[in-house]
């Protein structure tokens, strides 16, 4: 590039090494410790010079971006794109990017992480160690289900559906069932998985995982109906996104028994807020959101955010783009 094209990095600080193979060619400016950012001043300003965008968890509105008129790119840090205008950002020519893949295998490692705490009530006893009141064998009050065996459902069967299965299948001898828009045959074989309609394996399942994008089609998907008809002895584990559940439903369901335990590493208010029942049922173990959060995969998003953004900005295609084929350039 001969003049330095502005890149915003924002809510993700990047690793020095990273940050210096950006400031080669572009001209950084950091907003990464900057709380509230759709609300400040400095970063609307910055908006009207930036050509790209690095970063995530921050609904970045067309009302907002239509204060970027040079930008090229927003390249996220994250798989999901629940974030962004699609349609808005194709019109507009700008290339949606994020990182597929480099997360897959540690995301379904926080699915299994979920299933096995909620399963043996491992939060719940390690608090009761904590509190000094293991004082005695443990017996039926505080014991778990077996996870091994089991039937385990997944709805939305994509990359990271599939790494949930191969562990299910593979480490815990589960049967494997799963929902989604369209089958995958070759998973079908290679796990020995069965499509099933949703409300069929929402009865049949032992253990129901999601992992769907939030879309209109996915929005609230489970509410009442769909916990009434897991049963009492499901275990529901959410891996995907808080919108996809009707929430004070699931907490009525999960209050009155209706299935016996929630895994949730997701939440439709982030933070989860301290007066949400979901912070302290003892049939809940809540995670904050770390479903890719380690240091290899975070580190491993930001390079490929960082290549993604730098390949537009030089003109080439990027190696993971989400809007590519609908762009209107
Ligand atoms: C993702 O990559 O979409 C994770 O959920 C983090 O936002």
């Amino acid at each position: 590039m001969s003049t330095k094209k502005t890149v915003i990095v924002y809510q993700r600080a990047l690793k020095p090494d990273l940050r210096e193979k950006l400031e080669r060619d572009c001209h950084v400016l950091d907003f990464s410790q900057t709380q509230n950012l759709t609300e400040d001043g400095e970063f609307k300003k910055a908006l009207s010079q930036a050509h790209g965008l690095i970063g995530s968890s921050v609904n970045l509105t067309p009302e907002l971006l239509d204060q970027a008129p040079n930008l090229e790119v927003v390249s996220s840090i994250s798989v999901g794109v629940d974030n962004y205008d699609i349609d808005y950002l194709s019109k507009r020519g700008i290339v949606l990017c994020h990182t597929p893949d480099v997360l897959t295998e540690t995301t379904a490692d926080t699915a299994f992480l979920l299933i096995l705490a909620s399963a043996r009530r491992a939060v719940e006893l390690a608090e009761m160690v904590k509190r000094g009141e293991w004082t005695g064998g443990i017996a039926e009050p505080q014991f778990g289900v077996d996870v091994q065996g089991k039937k385990l459902g997944i709805v939305g069967m994509g990359r990271i559906g599939a790494a949930i299965a191969r562990r299910g299948k593979f480490g815990f001898n589960m049967s494997v069932s799963y929902h989604n828009r369209s089958r995958h045959e070759d998973f079908e074989r290679e796990l020995d998985a069965d499509w099933k309609e949703l409300d069929d394996l929402l009865r049949d399942s032992d253990f129901v995982c999601v992992t769907v994008p939030l879309s209109d089609a996915t929005r609230q998907m489970f509410g009442q109906r769909e916990f009434e008809l897991m049963g009492k002895d499901t275990i529901f584990v959410n891996i995907a996104r808080g919108g996809v559940v009707d929430e004070p439903a699931m907490i009525e369901a999960l209050q009155k028994g209706t299935i016996r335990a929630a895994g949730l590493d997701v939440f439709t208010t982030e933070p989860l807020p301290n007066e949400s029942p979901l912070a302290h049922m003892d049939n809940v173990v809540a995670l904050p959101h770390i479903g890719s959060a380690t240091h290899e995969t975070r580190y491993a998003m930001a390079e490929l955010a960082v290549d993604n953004a730098l390949a537009v900005l030089e003109g080439d295609k990027p190696k993971a783009p989400y809007n590519w084929d609908a762009l209107d350039r």
